[in-house]
């Protein structure tokens, strides 16, 4: 798809001496009540679990992952003032962003099961793509509290994945959280590896359960950032900073 063409600097991120550029968004699609998803007329060199820094005038940058690099596609969740204002955008009107930014997925194993909670389905759904690109087999688990919350069924579907939709009311799929829904798939056996990117008590179910089955886990982690690019320490967490060696952490 046409749009500009964000370049990458010798160190292999862009940086355009430290401003963010201006992007229109082309297209919004509404996810469901709390979600949208925005297409930006951009594209840009990155891999899946990358995200980049978000800004409007007025408000402070934020981070997001990048649901496709081409065009930059980005799902955003309302929850506060920063991101009510994402939701607010049309057609035509612009955002500024820099990136990409972080260490994302790694694509291992031959069959791999991603799970994402709320939007956490963004990254993997880009991840999705590239590795059915290379042949590997993709089971996606996409779970939320509720059916109105699932987001992504029919992207995984349409990138060829084979998809399990979980909700915790049982309202849409399985019922139950989605370390449990993923304890059922992964006691088939056939899995290489599994990826994660959901709230903070998902990611430590499937680091556990990663343990229990004996397949290395790759998980994508928030934290607050400020500058993104592991200057201010804003994003540390136990030592990592997250927005240089994560978001993406790999287990196992
Ligand atoms: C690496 C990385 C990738 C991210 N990718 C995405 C993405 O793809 N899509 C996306 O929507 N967000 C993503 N986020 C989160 C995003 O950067 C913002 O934190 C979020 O949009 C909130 O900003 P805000 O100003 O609207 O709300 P804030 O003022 O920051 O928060 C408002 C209220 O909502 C609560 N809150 C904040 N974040 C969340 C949350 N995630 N879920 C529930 N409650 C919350 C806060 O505790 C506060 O009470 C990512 C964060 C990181 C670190
Ligand atoms: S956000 Fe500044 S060090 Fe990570």
């Amino acid at each position: 798809m046409a749009g500009e063409r964000i370049s990458q600097s010798i160190c292999g991120r862009w940086w355009a001496g430290g401003h963010p550029r201006a992007i229109r968004v082309i297209r919004v699609i509404r996810e469901s009540p709390r979600v949208h998803t925005l297409i930006l007329d951009a594209r840009i060199e990155a891999q899946p679990g990358q995200f980049v820094m978000a800004w409007l005038p007025g408000y402070e940058e934020k981070p997001f992952s990048l649901a496709e690099a081409d065009p930059v596609t980005l799902t955003v969740a309302r929850v506060g003032p920063f991101s009510t204002a994402l939701h607010a955008l049309q057609p035509g009107d612009r955002v500024w962003i820099r990136g990409p930014l972080g260490r994302g997925f790694t694509i291992e194993g031959q069959r791999i099961l991603l799970i994402g909670g709320g939007y956490g389905v963004a990254p993997l759904a880009f991840l999705a793509r590239e590795a059915i690109a290379r042949g590997v087999e993709v089971t996606a688990l996409t779970a939320a509290r509720r059916a109105e919350d699932v987001l992504y069924a029919d992207r995984f579907r349409d990138l060829g994945a084979s998809v399990v939709v979980a909700t915790e009311d049982g309202s849409a799929g399985e019922r139950g959280q989605a370390p449990e829904v993923a304890a059922r798939l992964l006691s088939s056996g056939v899995y290489d590896a599994l990826y994660g990117c959901g709230p903070e008590g998902m990611l430590e179910g499937l680091r556990a359960l990663a343990a229990t089955f004996g397949i290395p886990a790759q998980l994508s982690y928030e934290a607050y950032m400020r500058c993104g690019i592991g200057l201010c320490g804003s994003c540390e967490r136990e030592g990592v900073v997250l927005c240089l060696e994560g978001p993406v952490l790999r287990f196992g």
